[in-house]
């Protein structure tokens, strides 16, 4: 199976209007590279979706707020492109950093808690230049729908919201966290840990788990002080933050709220690497 490499907007542009032109669906994976089964998981929804679907590869350099991560960012580009082909991916988009920032460009929004808190507030400038190249992607793209992972729970709701407000002719798909075997969340910055740090990581998904079960008798508050001390205490574990907020508002938690969604989101450092995920609660188990 080959996948058709454009390596300029007009390319995949006029890739993506042709088909719709003819009536048939393309469906966008925009993503940065060090393809995973995370990746290969959204890229099989859009395949069950839609009639023709497309993956960006574009390490977006205004959304590192830290010059070091984007420099150790991982960039496997022949990988990838063995994984696009054995996946059955239709086309790559693969743009340069002159070819999507001819000058530079930052937009800046303002969601509230959606952009204040948690990733908003450890990660300065991460979300504006997140929401600049996605609004850039999509509008050249133009699919009808795109695919986003909830383990970037918080980029997932900005992600819709700036799509609503800049009345973007896309839908929205989120698609669930894959796992490894052991618990943790798939992630691009995994490649980096070693050994020792592989297993230190495992307390996230613990952690995780651990607040999910005691929700049935404890509340938010109260598991927010022990998620955070599991967290403290597990060894090679240096913890960002951990919160318990309202899913759509990120509004943080006194009560379970009656019927809406509640999420645990956790951001850590193992040595250098920085790992993010999250579960919603589901107290009724
Ligand atoms: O989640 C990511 O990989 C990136 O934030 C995205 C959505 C591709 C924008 O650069």
């Amino acid at each position: 199976m080959s996948v058709v490499v454009f390596e300029k907007i007009t390319g995949v542009r006029r890739w993506s209007e042709d088909l719709q032109a003819k009536g048939e669906s393309v469906g966008f994976v925009p993503t940065m590279g060090a393809l995973h089964q995370g990746h290969m998981s959204l890229i099989d929804r859009a395949k069950d979706a839609c009639d023709h679907v497309v993956v960006s590869i574009f390490v977006n350099p205004t959304q590192f707020n830290n010059s070091e991560d984007l420099a150790n960012y991982p960039r496997t580009y022949d990988h990838d492109i063995g994984l696009l082909k054995s996946v059955g991916c239709d086309a790559l988009f693969y743009p340069s950093i002159p070819e999507m920032y001819p000058k530079p460009e930052k937009k800046h929004w303002d969601f509230g808690l959606l952009t204040s808190s948690l990733e908003g507030f450890y990660r300065p400038g991460h979300f504006d230049g997140m929401l600049t190249i996605v609004q850039k992607l999509l509008e050249i793209v133009s699919p009808k729908q795109a695919f986003f992972g909830e383990k970037d729970f918080q980029q997932l709701a900005l992600i819709r919201k700036m799509v609503e407000v800049e009345s973007l002719p896309v839908e929205i798909v989120g698609c669930p966290i894959v796992r490894e075997h052991d618990g943790l969340a798939m992630s691009s910055r995994n490649v980096r840990l070693n050994e020792k740090q592989r297993i230190e990581a495992l307390a996230i998904s613990r952690t995780l788990r651990r607040v999910n079960e005691e929700s049935a008798f404890s509340n938010p508050q109260e598991l927010v002080r022990r998620g955070m001390d599991l967290l403290s205490d597990a060894p090679g574990v240096r913890l960002e933050y951990f919160a318990i907020v309202n899913a759509a508002t990120f509004q943080p938690l006194t009560e379970w709220p009656e019927n809406e969604e509640a999420v645990a989101l956790v951001a850590v450092y193992i040595g250098e690497i920085r790992l993010i995920d999250n579960m919603v609660i589901n107290k009724k188990r």
